[in-house]
């Protein structure tokens, strides 16, 4: 079965072509992160407008990459969410007007279920079940994952997510949007002095994570640190990058590891931007050696949002109900939980 994946629900619209027997036909994913830095965010009405512009161009990049048409594609896959709505409803139109157009079935297909199914695409597939830790711009959980579509939620947010904190962190250190990567590279070049933050709800007890506090911290050091609000020097802003970063790490491999233990899985598998992160790639391949596990590292235009994961989802979602889907009626779902997919 062959499926067009369709993925536009934040700031990357993501186009790809599924084959099941074949594997990732082709895909191409345009990033507005770009576009966003200069409002140190994404702008939700800039994003639908910018997935207008891009996704009409991309499918027909795809299709021809993948040698594919109207007659050769089973079926289509979109996110249809959560996400931001306008973003949503662009991917949701296109999809919906190609099935009419092509008379093939269309799947809506949940943003995080492509996420967890995502190192199903590496060349390196772990096998189930696993554990995922899913650290991204708006996601921190872990999440265990027995097979395709059974997932059961072990631990989430109670507020910021990880990649959150780090482009918060960021903004606050005065570097540009989106932050993770260049305050992971201060982190780098600090010494060994440097403030010790918070471990937000380290010893809660079960698996939920709070960033927003040490936001707080982060906030407070930096105007110990220049009470005029003047630009901070370059050691100071690495020495909090690195107190910022040490934090992060420690909680959220604690709880990865406190995660394989109870729920006595031995595969952990790293998803979403974060996952990108040197200092945390180094401190799970330490841990989870320690209780006898693996960590996978998908490759990374598999950890960021693109469109090969939901055409995968959504192939592994139209086989399970033997082609026999009715397409949705057209609709998204912003604000959409994992389990009720
Ligand atoms: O998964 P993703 O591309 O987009 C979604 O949020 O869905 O994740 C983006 C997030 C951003 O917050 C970015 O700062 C963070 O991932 N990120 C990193 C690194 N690379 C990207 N955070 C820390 N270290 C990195 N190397
Ligand atoms: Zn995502």
């Amino acid at each position: 079965m062959r499926v067009l994946g369709i993925e536009t629900s934040c700031d990357e619209t993501g186009l790809a072509v599924y084959d099941t027997a074949r594997g990732l036909l082709a895909q191409r994913v345009h990033s507005q992160v770009a576009m966003h830095r200069d409002f140190g965010g994404v702008v939700p009405e800039l994003a639908s407008r910018d997935h207008l512009h891009r996704v009409l161009p991309l499918l027909e990049e795809v299709l021809a990459a993948s040698d594919s048409d109207g007659r050769s594609i089973d079926g289509i896959a979109v996110t249809e969410g959560p996400g931001l709505a306008g973003a949503l409803l662009v991917g949701a139109s296109i999809a919906h007007a190609i099935s009419f157009a092509w008379g093939k079935p269309v799947i809506g297909v949940h943003h995080l279920e492509g996420h967890l199914l995502s190192p199903l695409l590496a060349p390196d597939p772990p096998e189930f079940p696993f554990l995922a830790l899913l650290v991204s711009g708006g996601h921190t959980q872990l999440q265990r994952v027995d097979s395709a579509g059974t997932y059961t939620l072990l631990g989430d947010t109670l507020d910021d997510a990880a990649g959150e904190a780090f482009d918060k962190t960021a903004q606050l250190l005065g570097l540009g949007y989106p932050g993770g990567p260049a305050v992971s590279a201060l982190a780098d070049r600090a010494g060994a002095a440097r403030p010790v933050f918070p471990r937000p709800m380290l010893h809660s007890g079960d698996l939920n994570f709070s960033f927003s506090g040490l936001k707080t911290a982060v906030l407070t050091e930096v105007r110990r640190r220049s009470p005029a609000g003047a630009p901070l020097g370059e050691a100071d802003q690495a020495a909090i990058a690195a107190g910022f970063v040490d934090a992060v790490v420690d909680v959220l491999a604690a709880k990865a590891l406190h995660a394989l233990r109870a729920a006595g899985l031995k595969r952990l598998v790293v998803a979403g931007g974060v996952g990108a992160n040197r200092q945390l790639r180094g401190r799970l391949t330490k841990d989870v050696a320690t209780v006898g596990a693996t960590v996978h590292f998908p490759p990374l235009d598999l950890c960021t949002d693109n469109g090969a994961m939901i055409a995968l989802a959504g192939a592994l979602r139209f086989t399970a109900r033997k082609h026999g889907s009715p397409a949705r009626a057209f609709g998204v779902r912003p604000r959409w939980l994992l389990q009720e997919a």
